[in-house]
């Protein structure tokens, strides 16, 4: 099994910073290809994604990237059971990087119930006893899960282009430029260290659209476990139809909104997001605008995701946190597993 030991898996630093290298890692083993075909050829009705927190992250963000490709339903489940539409016609892929989280585990024996076809990507754990094992990605232990994000996605996101029948991705090439990406980040009008100072003693809300939805989740739940901070995440062009409302009461809260701004917007998404920055400013609430020139949309998803992980380990440093644990999680989980 490829391996992690260039990281400092004490370092959460360390573990953004070598976002590049773990999605090179290239978790997509041959055993799990040849299953995937096979179970492409009996045709796929759906594909459910199952996973919580850090797990269920990479799963979020394969769905938006697909939504204009893919022809059958791709859905992303955070839950203990299962929609009921989910059949045995679907193929469930259950993410969790323990192995150990009741909600996947449980997600998972509702999809076995149902005769579901089932994949599993984990480090081992129950989930790992449970599943087939020729349907399984063993993960590379040691990360913290929100950490490991590229590692999984670089297994999931080629079983789901196997399995809705879409030309591969190039993850290597991809992980090359988001390398070069580092140092300057290409541009962008404000390094991480900025933002995070910025972000002080702020509520940060990260807006984005299309694929970049689930991307400004991921950033809100990283500023949480990370930086130990709320946070919030909204979308384009929801907001337009209630939080621009809430903007009336930016004077009275820290409210610091961060848009993600894409590179595929067109004319109606760019006027809606100036539009919105115009209320949002007439309201005392200064929106960031944060822009890259990215080659795809896969790149400016995790782009941005690398980025904005670089921002709350950053900010964990300023606010003089651990970034690396998260001791109420565990506490949380302790408590519904007794
Ligand atoms: C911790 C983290 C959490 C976990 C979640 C589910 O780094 O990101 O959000 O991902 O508690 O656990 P796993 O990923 O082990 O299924």
């Amino acid at each position: 099994m490829k391996t992690l030991d260039s990281i400092d898996k004490t370092s959460m630093r360390d573990m953004t910073a070598k976002f590049p290298s773990m999605l090179r890692l290239d978790v997509f083993p041959e055993s799990i290809r040849y299953e995937a075909e096979k179970v492409k050829l009996k045709g796929v009705g759906g594909i459910c994604i199952t996973g919580m927190g850090g797990s269920g992250i990479a799963g979020e963000i394969c769905k938006a990237l697909m939504a204009d490709v893919s022809e059958i339903p791709i859905v992303s489940n955070r839950e203990y059971s299962l929609p009921r539409h989910v059949t045995k016609e679907w193929v469930v892929i259950a993410v969790s990087y323990s192995g150990e989280t009741e909600e996947t585990l449980s997600a998972f024996d509702v999809a076995r119930h149902r005769g579901c076809r089932t994949f599993a990507l984990t480090t081992g754990g129950r989930l790992a006893v449970k599943a087939d094992v020729k349907k399984t990605t063993t993960l590379p232990a040691g990360l913290q899960p929100r950490a490991a994000l590229p590692v999984i996605f670089s297994g999931l996101l080629p079983l789901l282009e196997l399995l809705i029948g879409t030309e591969r991705s190039d993850l290597i090439s991809i992980a090359d430029a988001l390398e070069r990406l580092q140092p300057d980040w290409n541009g962008a009008s404000l390094m991480p260290e900025e933002l995070a100072a910025e972000l002080q003693n702020k509520i940060p809300w990260f807006i984005g659209w299309k694929h970049l939805v689930p991307v400004a989740y991921r950033a809100k739940c990283q500023f949480n476990e990370n930086s130990k901070i709320f946070a919030s995440s909204s979308e384009i062009p929801e907001i337009y139809h209630n939080e621009i409302e809430g903007t009336l009461s930016c004077r009275n809260h820290p409210v610091s909104p961060v848009f993600l701004r894409s590179r595929e917007e067109d004319e109606k998404t760019r006027n809606g997001f100036e539009s919105a920055a115009a209320i949002f400013e007439e309201n005392g609430c200064h929106p960031e605008h944060l822009n890259f020139r990215f080659d795809s949309r896969i790149e400016e998803a995790l782009g941005f995701t690398m980025y904005l992980d670089r921002v709350s380990v950053m900010l964990a440093e300023i606010l003089g946190v651990d970034p690396l644990s998260v001791e109420r999680i565990a506490q949380l989980k302790r408590r519904l597993r007794d």
